[in-house]
């Protein structure tokens, strides 16, 4: 595998550092590493690969010298100016934020789901909403086989989804603290509210998890609803996902599909009360599911409990794997 320049824009970030451990441990073939934030901590210090590395200011000359890939983390308006920059160099960019996710010319990747994408990238690469990414994992094999017709997603998202700052408000908030980051206490709470509202009630998280998932399934009429809530849990996503299928679909099938679908691990024994929970999917790149039942009230329907962790798989893991696809096809 050829080695690759590559840098870590937003590299202080709870992304940006979760990009540096994922790095080290997949063990990507890299040259020169390069890790760039904005001019508040540029000259600050960062470990990779046991070699201390200056975090640099983000300015339009960083790319001026050869980087092959960055993965970038640093907030819709650091991508919107930024990537076009480093793409306009050569660099592919994949970009965590959801500036370019929309984009038609921008593909969104899910490595375990549609990584024929990357092929048409023209410089840029979308890393799919955090809640969206687990979902696609799971959703993708049964589409493939009984063909969704509606999906109905209700989030319980953690507070590293927020950053730094929403990870803040809950570790303070718990000790009385007034939240910072968020518009109501996140402590002892469940805001139904991520992202900002639009025009037609949904937030844009609800929004993004509709448009990725038409994106991503290459269906773009899809019938899909979500509700998204915060809820005082510091790592990993939960999500109830309610599924109708155009054909018919057989449980044990599900289970079955499920346990040898890439990414996934089945974890589904009510009797001795196990399930998905997310303090045992934080630090892990696999998605996890459970609950898995007939939704007895439509003809061909499932619900089930997915989790994970929503800063390894959900942005850093699942773009590390997107630098892989590209590194191999570079060869
Ligand atoms: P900095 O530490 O210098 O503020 P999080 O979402 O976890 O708070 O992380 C956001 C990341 O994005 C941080 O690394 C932050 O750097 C970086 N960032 C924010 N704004 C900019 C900017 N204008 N240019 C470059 N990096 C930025």
């Amino acid at each position: 595998m050829r080695k690759v320049n590559l840098a870590v824009v937003g590299a202080t970030g709870m992304v940006g550092r979760t990009f540096l451990k994922v790095l080290e441990e997949r063990n990507l073939p890299i040259d020169n590493f390069y890790v760039m934030a904005s001019a508040r901590s540029a000259g600050s210090k960062l470990t990779f690969m046991g070699k201390e590395y200056t975090v640099e200011e983000l300015t339009e000359h960083s790319f001026d010298k050869p980087i092959d890939i960055a993965l970038f983390s640093a907030g819709g308006s650091t991508s919107a100016k930024f990537a076009p920059i480093a793409a306009e160099h050569g660099c592919i960019v994949v970009d965590n934020s959801a500036q370019w996710r929309q984009d038609p010319k921008v593909p969104l990747v899910v490595p375990e789901v549609n990584p024929e994408d990357i092929k048409w990238n023209s410089g840029i690469i979308a890393n799919p909403n955090c809640s969206t990414i687990q979902a696609m994992v799971v959703l993708k094999p049964l589409d493939d086989k009984y063909k969704i017709k509606r999906v109905v997603y209700s989030t319980y998202q953690a507070v590293s989804g927020a950053g730094v700052s929403g990870w803040k408000d809950l570790e303070n908030g718990l000790k009385g603290e007034a939240p910072k980051k968020f518009p109501h206490p996140i402590a002892n709470n469940c805001l139904p509210h991520i992202d900002v509202f639009m025009d037609n009630g949904y937030t844009k998280e609800e929004m993004k998890m509709i448009w990725e998932t038409r994106k991503i399934l290459h269906h773009p009429d899809m019938r899909v609803t979500a509700t998204t809530v915060r809820v005082p849990v510091f790592n990993s996503h939960s999500e109830s996902i309610n599924v109708e299928f155009e054909n018919p679909v057989d449980i044990n099938e599900v289970k079955e599909l499920l346990s040898k679908a890439p990414g996934v691990v089945v974890k589904d024994n009510p009797a001795n009360n196990e399930y998905p929970l997310a303090i045992e999917a934080a630090g892990k790149d696999e998605v996890f599911v459970g609950r898995i039942r007939r939704d007895e009230s439509v003809e061909n329907g499932i619900n089930i409990w997915v989790v994970a962790d929503n800063i390894r798989k959900g942005a850093a893991t699942n773009a590390v794997q997107i630098a892989e696809l590209i590194v191999n096809s570079l060869n």
